[in-house]
């Protein structure tokens, strides 16, 4: 039985894409000025598209709004094509002019990551917390890079990257050995404190982890299974994701 959840499940990646980005520009047209969560990975690009289509038409205005986005690979150089940075400027920032001391990412050059991560809690805070966060679910079900353990971290953190989060992100290195193996994620209590998730699953192969998430039972091994324990939870899937979702 789903619980909690709003759940839209659209015919394919496009009609989903557009239907999450009409949800979070409605989130943005109420509060211009605030947080909002970001997410990398496959899953958000379309819906990128789709908000960056509808800036250039008025129907929402991203410019004004601060951005924390869940994570960071480290070590890597923001200008490394691989970097959720550059990510994050070539698939949105720079298409909505969204000042760049407005966008908030973990620092993959920081000399000290553990003080990165207390300083971008910290950031969030002072934003006055994040209003919709955005989120695809991994393989594993980690969300961020909360991967799959008897235990999560509550707070932003430096982590390990699971072997199944090293090998699914391999596609995007030139060689094994340039992929990195750690990396700075938001915790479970920072995502969890946002005042609504928009989560977005899309394909097949996302099928059977995201119904464990969603129907499962509560557990770490499932990161993304906590969200059953969050009031505002918006699932955008297309149909091949949800195809175990009754
Ligand atoms: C990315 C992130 C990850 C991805 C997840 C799914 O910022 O936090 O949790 O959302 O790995 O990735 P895709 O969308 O590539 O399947």
């Amino acid at each position: 039985m789903l619980r909690n959840f709003t759940l839209y499940v659209e015919k394919d990646y496009q009609t989903m894409s557009q239907k999450a980005a009409e949800i979070f520009a409605a989130a943005v047209n109420l509060a211009p000025t605030g947080a909002y969560g970001f997410a990398t990975g496959s899953t958000p690009i379309g819906m990128y598209e789709a908000l960056i289509k509808m800036h250039k038409c008025n129907k929402v205005n991203l410019s004004a709004i601060t951005a924390f986005n869940l994570d960071e690979y480290y070590p890597i150089s923001a200008s490394d094509p691989q970097s959720y940075q550059y990510y994050m400027r070539k698939n949105l920032f720079d298409a909505v002019n969204l000042p760049p001391a407005n966008t908030h990412i973990p620092s993959g050059e920081a000399k000290n990551p553990l003080a990165e991560c207390i300083a971008y809690d910290e950031k969030i805070a002072a934003a006055g917390g994040i209003n919709t966060q955005i989120l695809g679910i991994g393989n594993n079900g980690h969300i961020g890079f909360n991967e799959p353990d008897k235990g999560l971290m509550a707070t932003t953190c430096y982590i390990p990257l699971a072997e199944a989060t090293i090998d699914a992100n391999a596609r995007f290195f030139a060689s094994a050995k340039d992929i990195p193996r750690h990396a700075l994620t938001m915790g479970m209590h920072s995502i969890m404190m946002a005042r609504q998730i928009i989560l977005l699953a899309s394909g097949e192969g996302k099928a059977d982890i995201l119904n464990k998430a969603l129907r499962g039972p509560i557990t770490t091994n499932v990161p993304a299974s906590l969200l059953q324990l969050h009031h505002d939870v918006i699932i955008v899937a297309d149909q091949p994701a949800a195809s175990l979702l009754n």
